[in-house]
């Protein structure tokens, strides 16, 4: 299933420009899974429904993610073949280091779902125990483990001897205020086998509200017990944010979800401020474009071109956010059906707008 994405220019673009970090690293200042390297700030792209597919993720790839994930998979789905799971197992070379996220809740499912994903040769497996939506947590599977851990390390356990590759885990502090056991359950999950842990610092009650609360990820991290690497996640969306909780709460390193939508240089910004503690200007209103456009080109190639077209919708007023006078073209690029008609529209952007049009710039 591993294939190299029709994109080779960004491919080889992206690698003949790796980040070169000043700090000599010490094995120990190294975040590793397994085998894999991360550096001594790795930022991870977070698993997202709907979002973290191939187009986008080559996109966060080419401005600096370090470890991406897919949108997670239903492990039921796998086992029966179907179409919108298997799908989502695509990946390819230029990725890596990459991993696939599964969830379900029954024991055979996860084996046999976690055997097909191993299959497709991902650098890790990982299991998804936060999602808070009700489809997945009324079937017990995602957040609603957390309100069952002895089948939580049971599940887990159960993955990590079906596969040779890492298995890491996501999930969040807790089901509710009165059961945020993460310190807890972090130590049992890495008793059985797991190789990193990622951690939303919210619970399943507080879905996305109110403020992630990086203290109880920071405890995690300090335990004494606990040798593998553990990744904050939870409302970065700024380089300064990225670097102040890296060092507030000594995570190994940060995941980032929402603030990437539409603005996959946040990978970028970050690594520039961690590196030199100077923001880099925003992108271009030329960047914008061609970031655009590449994600249009690259949905319609993996999806179709329906499907490329109508699923592009929802990312068009991310990437032109803050340019001033905007909303008819934003309204004209959601309603054309073509992509020819879209890639003209958006270098007509390019003509017509300039990088003073932005708010704040
Ligand atoms: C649209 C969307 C889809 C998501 N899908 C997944 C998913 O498939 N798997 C998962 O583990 N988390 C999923 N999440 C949660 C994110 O991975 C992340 O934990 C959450 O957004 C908090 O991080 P952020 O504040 O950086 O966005 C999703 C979040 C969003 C906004």
């Amino acid at each position: 299933m591993l294939q190299v994405f029709a994109s080779s220019v960004l491919l080889s673009n992206h690698l003949r420009k790796p980040y070169l970090c000043p700090q000599a690293l010490t094995p120990e200042s190294v975040a590793k899974i397994g085998n894999i390297e991360l550096g001594d700030f790795p930022l991870l792209l977070a698993p997202m429904e709907d979002v973290s597919d191939p187009p986008f993720r080559a996109l966060c790839k080419k401005y600096g993610a370090d470890m991406m994930f897919t949108e997670f998979i239903s492990s039921e789905g796998l086992i029966r073949n179907a179409a919108k799971s298997t799908q989502k197992l695509d990946i390819y070379e230029y990725e890596r280091p990459v991993g696939i996220q599964v969830f379900g809740a029954e024991l055979e499912p996860m084996i046999e779902s976690t055997r097909i994903i191993t299959e497709t040769n991902p650098d890790l497996v990982d299991i998804n125990f936060g999602c808070p939506v009700k489809k997945v947590v009324c079937k017990g599977a995602g957040a609603a483990i957390l309100q069952d851990i002895p089948k939580m390390v049971r599940l887990t356990e159960a993955v990590v001897k079906a596969t040779h590759l890492p298995v890491t885990v996501k999930t969040r502090l807790g089901w509710d205020e009165s059961s945020k056991y993460i310190v807890e359950v972090a130590e049992r999950l890495q008793d059985v086998g797991i190789q990193g842990i990622s951690i939303h610092g919210r619970t399943r009650s507080q879905m996305y509200k109110g403020e992630a609360d990086w203290t109880l990820i920071a405890e995690v991290k300090n335990n004494p017990r606990m040798h593998i690497p553990v990744f904050g996640n939870g409302d970065i969306d700024s380089p300064q944010k990225a670097v102040e909780y890296k060092n507030r709460y000594g995570v190994d390193g940060v995941m980032i979800g929402r603030a990437s939508i539409g603005y996959p240089w946040v990978f970028r910004e970050i690594k520039h401020y961690h590196r030199t503690g100077e923001m880099l200007p925003p992108p271009t209103v030329d960047e914008r474009v061609d970031a655009a456009a590449q994600h249009l080109e690259m949905s319609v190639k993996w999806k179709g071109e329906r499907l490329g077209v109508l699923e592009m919708r929802r990312h068009y007023a991310n990437y032109f956010k803050g340019l001033k006078n905007f909303k008819q073209v934003r309204t004209a690029l959601v309603e054309m059906d073509s992509s020819a008609e879209i890639l003209a529209c958006l270098d007509e952007v390019r003509l017509n707008y300039s990088d003073a049009d932005f708010v704040g710039v």
